[in-house]
């Protein structure tokens, strides 16, 4: 199925040939609509590709240039709280390994566990926790693919990183840095369970990331990881949590997302 999906992507892209990816969370899709000389390919045209089905999640891949660099970006992510086996999210992952992609860069809307870290902040994720109770790599290992026991002890690349934040300090965009913890959702979290996250030594919560940097760690991918804070996490202020709110949220602050992405991919000319 992962030689099916990449050659379906293939055939459409002809002859581009991308080497970084960028899967795009809620609210911030608008950053594949900065692409120029695009191929888009919606989800339901690839044989065999997970569908996405939430609200604000376009479903489709965009492939094109960001600052004169090949781009593929996933405008729509598939989460586990649709009832997507993580294997299906494995499966995305090494189609666009074998397309070629080297350089994942994952993005999502997260809530904040710092109260000094507040809606609108923009977040480095340095490490993550996966309290999702669910693995990508769960079945029979494709040793061709990757090992059997991953080694995910510099999961979010450390020079990248670096690189990242000298970026962000000369175009004057203020970049947190900390550990997102996914949980499976679709409920957003207790107060309890915000305070226990916090105690266990995240800064920022959501429901997707993991999944897909585990399975781009196993193949051999370099990855680059960001949370767009839409909220401060259940207990930490007054009202309710909504998704309408991540997505208004998340569009707000996507701009500087989109100026550190830019600044950073012409830099690099990668990922
Ligand atoms: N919790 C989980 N996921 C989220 C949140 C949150 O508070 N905000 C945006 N995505």
């Amino acid at each position: 199925m992962i030689d099916k999906i990449s050659a379906q992507i293939k055939n459409k892209i002809g002859n581009k040939q991308p080497k970084t990816a960028i899967i795009l969370g809620s609210g911030l899709g608008k950053i594949a609509d900065e692409l120029t000389d695009k191929t888009i390919i919606k989800y339901e045209d690839i044989e065999g590709f997970p569908q996405s089905s939430v609200s604000g999640h376009a479903g489709q891949l965009v492939i094109g240039r960001l600052e004169g660099v090949e781009i593929l970006c996933m405008q729509g992510r598939v989460h586990l709280y649709e009832g997507h086996k993580p294997q299906s999210i494995d499966l995305i992952i090494k189609s666009f390994k074998k397309l070629g992609i080297e350089y994942l860069i994952v993005t999502n809307a997260a809530g904040s566990l710092d109260i000094n870290m507040p809606a609108g902040s923009l977040m480095l994720i340095k490490d993550h926790i996966n309290f999702s109770g669910q693995n990508p790599l769960v079945g029979v290992n494709d040793d061709k693919s990757g090992p059997r026991f991953p080694d995910l002890s510099n999961a979010y690349d450390h020079d990248i990183r670096n690189i990242v934040k000298n970026t962000a300090k000369k175009e004057d965009i203020k970049l947190y840095e900390g550990v997102y913890l996914m949980v499976l959702g679709p409920n957003f979290e207790t107060a309890a369970e915000i305070k226990a996250f916090r105690i266990l030594g995240a800064d920022a919560v959501g429901m997707s990331t993991v999944p897909e940097v585990v399975s781009a760690v196993h193949s051999g991918m370099k990855v680059l990881g960001f949370s767009v804070i839409t909220n401060l996490g259940t207990g930490m202020r007054d009202g309710k949590q909504s998704h309408e709110e991540t997505l208004h949220e998340g569009k707000k602050a996507s701009q500087n997302l989109i100026n550190l992405l830019k600044a950073y991919i012409k830099e690099t000319k990668n990922g």
